[in-house]
């Protein structure tokens, strides 16, 4: 596992572009999963400013929706996680809609948008980076605990705390759901590089369990020790603590 710790939320923001603005160079067609949640925020834009200035080429950028709360369709109001990934990163990067997984909804059954999902997933051949952030409860997208290593892409029903930790991303009048869907471990763990990025001294405990605690269902973030080689963690100073490295 590389660690790498900078002083601030900026700092660490500005680490994680560079090493995806470097990968996206590298390999024009990269497959990225793509978190949302607070933490990418700034990373997203620096990434942004980053492929402006040395221009990046991202027309064969393959993006891929990490999770999305399931809404009542006729709710033209619902919180929408798809929404968010295209104003902070498909727009600013010119990503083509052609080349964006998500999850379609209106399917008539879950198994059905999990299978197209699924497949499109496959059919690019997995995920080359995936860019993760770190749920309160132990979280990875919305594999909830428990969540094994071979928990597949599926509809969850969310936790009351990921309810609560979600709840402050939109305003009063739209009310997180209480299923989602999630890339399952299995598309998380198969990706050739993961970066975890953490900020925030609310964040110590978790992180601190995911890294040198047990590997266990119970906190999905501890799995990514067993895929330790493809995985970066970045921290700000806040989120690390003292947290001993190995
Ligand atoms: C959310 C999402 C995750 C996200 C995590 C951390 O619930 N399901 O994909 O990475 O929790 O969110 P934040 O960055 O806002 O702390």
């Amino acid at each position: 596992m590389d660690i790498i710790v900078d002083p601030t939320h900026e700092l660490m923001s500005q680490s994680a572009a560079r090493i995806i603005a470097d990968a996206i160079r590298a390999k024009p067609n990269l497959s990225l999963l793509i978190a949302t949640g607070n933490t990418p925020i700034e990373c997203y834009r620096q990434l942004s400013a980053i492929v402006t200035s040395e221009h990046i080429d991202t027309s064969r950028l393959v993006a891929v929706q990490l999770d999305e709360y399931v809404s009542p369709e006729n709710n033209s109001n619902a919180p929408s996680l798809f929404d968010w990934m295209q104003r902070e990163l498909l727009q600013p990067l010119v990503i083509d809609s052609g080349n964006v997984v998500r999850f379609e909804m209106g399917q008539s059954m879950p198994r059905a948008t999990v299978d197209v999902y699924d497949t499109k997933v496959g059919s690019i051949g997995g995920i080359d980076l995936a860019i993760l952030g770190l749920g309160p409860n132990g979280h990875l997208g919305f594999n909830e605990p428990p969540s094994a290593p071979d928990a597949p892409t599926r509809l969850v029903d969310l936790t009351p705390e990921s309810l609560i930790s979600n709840q402050p991303y939109w305003d009063d009048s739209q009310i997180v759901p209480s299923q989602a869907f999630t890339a399952g471990m299995t598309t998380i763990l198969g990706a050739r590089k993961i970066l975890l990025l953490v900020s925030g001294a609310h964040k110590n405990t978790v992180l601190r369990h995911a890294i040198t605690g047990p590997v266990s269902d119970l906190l999905p973030a501890s799995q990514l020790q067993s895929v330790s080689g493809n995985v970066t963690i970045l921290a700000d100073n806040a989120a690390w603590g003292d947290i001993e490295r190995r």
